[in-house]
């Protein structure tokens, strides 16, 4: 178990997703009335960071952020959701990242068109100012910057080999084609994987991929897959595979940010102690439990049922 009063960092995108709800998938070249049409607050770490606050941690978020007009829409949107800020890189004159999204309403699916709109990514030089003492995890998303995420990590890692009081780290993979991603295979404690990058590596299923992937990436503590309607599977160094399945759902609503909020649930229930195959299972509930609603309202309701998993 890490300690409870110390923050979790989560390293990455923050970007305005312009969603539109669709009664069914549009057709090239034709027009269409949308059901609903709402901006939110998006990119994978910035959804992780307010998941694990949802849920009780202390999160904070770190990622560059433009000046413009955006800026206080996303600040807004931390300030309520209790996600830290303290160590955002705001960039001057430059663009915010927008992602447009369609959401359909027959199958909860989410379609999106990302713009970077100009944004660079973080670098070391922005990371040495974050006091690490603060810090029970730090979790990372890969960008188009891996190099300097590989830079950060090392500096975690030198800091841990200083202190008993360790900091646990981890790492996203979800887009199989950031360059130079390999450089961060087997630096972190936790690896995470998504459905998209286990196929581009040649898995078909989830239990492949943690066995797989568990030699080409060699984390520390695990190698962690969810794979949609099918669950997680996790597979730590020396012991078997462990699996999870999915929530089931009457009716999917909304899957946008379900792989971000997996990787909450089931870092949060590591922190907690609880073994991986706890926690993958702890990660399906919230995931599937966040696609049956829009966004994350709701969410509170939510957390009772959590506890018997959790306590
Ligand atoms: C969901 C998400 C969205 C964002 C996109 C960025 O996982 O983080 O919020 O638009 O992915 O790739």
């Amino acid at each position: 178990m890490t300690s409870p009063k110390k923050t979790i960092l989560c390293v990455g995108l923050v970007c305005v997703d312009a969603i539109l709800v669709v009664e069914t998938y549009p057709t090239e070249d034709t027009g269409q009335r949308c059901a609903d049409s709402k901006w939110q607050r998006g990119g994978n770490a910035s959804n992780t960071a307010t998941v694990l606050s949802l849920m009780g941690e202390d999160a904070e978020f770190m990622g560059t952020i433009t000046d413009g007009a955006e800026k206080r829409f996303l600040m807004e949107d931390f300030k309520a959701h209790c996600v830290g800020t303290k160590h955002l890189v705001v960039c001057e004159g430059s663009g915010c990242p927008t992602a447009t999204v369609i959401l359909n309403k027959q199958n909860g699916s989410r379609t999106i068109l990302n713009s970077r709109n100009g944004l660079r990514e973080m670098t070391y030089n922005d990371f040495i100012s974050v006091n690490l003492d603060l810090y029970k995890w730090i979790h990372f998303e890969t960008r188009p910057n891996c190099p300097e995420v590989a830079k950060m990590l090392k500096r975690v890692l030198d800091h841990n080999a200083g202190t008993e009081d360790k900091i646990v780290t981890s790492v996203e993979f979800e887009n199989p084609r950031r360059p130079h991603h390999d450089v961060l295979f087997n630096m972190a404690d936790y690896v995470f994987v998504s459905k998209e990058f286990a196929q581009h590596y040649g898995y078909t299923s989830m239990v492949d991929a943690v066995e797989g992937l568990a030699q080409t990436c060699r984390p520390r503590k695990a190698v962690i897959c969810a794979w949609g309607e099918c669950g997680a599977a996790g597979k730590e160094p020396t012991s078997g595979t462990v699996t999870s399945p999915a929530l089931k759902l009457d009716h999917v609503v909304d899957t946008l940010g379900a792989g971000d909020t997996f990787i909450a649930g089931t870092l949060h229930a590591l922190t907690k102690g609880l073994s991986l195959q706890s926690s993958i299972t702890v990660g399906c509930q919230v995931s599937g439990f966040k696609c049956g609603m829009r966004g994350l309202s709701g969410f509170e309701h939510f957390k009772s049922n959590l506890n018997s998993y959790l306590y």
